[in-house]
């Protein structure tokens, strides 16, 4: 490896998305939400940990993985979870209809679930990366639950980040690889103090329209 292609190997471009404090703590929230002696389980963990509370289930064994599985055929028994949490996976999931099914199956009556999901993002493999959600298609993931919050997850600043940042690597490239990979690098730093203005562009009620994630809660039906 030359001196080039170290240098690009450790200059990690930072995080296209900006969550607000009050992003970060919505999933904090919600497991409060769900009770003191609740059992959640976290599909699609990845390297995330939200208390003892939650148990974290991922296809890879990361190092707060409890449980190592896919979202299609969870290894859970029936009605036995008073919560789950998807955070950035139903977009990977190659069966997402079998992943609702599984989800519907493992909570009980009453529980809740928790999901967020991508509506303008760039294409990001984990390991692949199959769909979008819509402001209003986000309901159609609990179908026949009642809805008790729902909004943006990530603004559309950062979703503008993103997709510039993909855009203008493309655009100078001029189709070289590594001319794309330097610029990959590059324009997420040059651009990521925009992602900054979410902090107040996501609670406009137009930026529904070009948000990059929402997020819904939802109550399966007691009967
Ligand atoms: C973008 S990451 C999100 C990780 C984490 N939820 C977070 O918010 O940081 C997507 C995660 O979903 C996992 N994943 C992908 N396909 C899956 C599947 N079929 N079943 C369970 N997990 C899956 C990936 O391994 C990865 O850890």
């Amino acid at each position: 490896m030359n001196l080039f292609q170290r240098t690009l190997a450790v200059t990690t471009p930072p995080d296209f998305a900006y969550k607000t404090g009050h992003s970060q703590q919505r999933i904090p929230r919600f497991v409060e939400q769900v009770g003191p002696d609740a059992l959640i389980l976290n599909l699609g963990s990845g390297r995330t940990d939200f208390g003892r509370r939650v148990v974290n289930l991922d296809i890879k064994p990361f190092s707060h993985v409890a449980v190592v599985g896919v979202g299609e055929r969870l290894p859970v028994q029936d009605a036995c979870l008073d919560g789950v949490i998807t955070q950035g996976v139903l977009e990977h999931v190659p069966d997402l209809r079998a992943t609702l099914a599984e989800i519907d199956r493992v909570l009980r009556p009453g529980g809740l679930v928790y999901h967020e999901a991508p509506f303008i993002q760039g294409f990001h493999a984990s390991p692949n990366d199959f769909r979008r959600f819509t402001a209003v298609g986000m309901a159609e993931l609990a179908p026949g639950y009642q809805v008790l919050e729902r909004g943006i997850a990530v603004g559309p600043s950062s979703a503008m980040m993103w997709v510039a940042s993909e855009y203008l690597a493309l655009f100078c490239s001029l189709g070289n690889r590594t001319l794309l990979k330097v610029g990959r690098r590059a324009f997420p730093w040059l651009l990521s103090p925009l992602k900054f203005a979410d902090a107040w562009l996501e609670g406009t009620p137009q930026a529904e329209l070009i948000a990059s994630a929402f997020y819904i809660v939802a109550r399966k039906p007691e009967a």
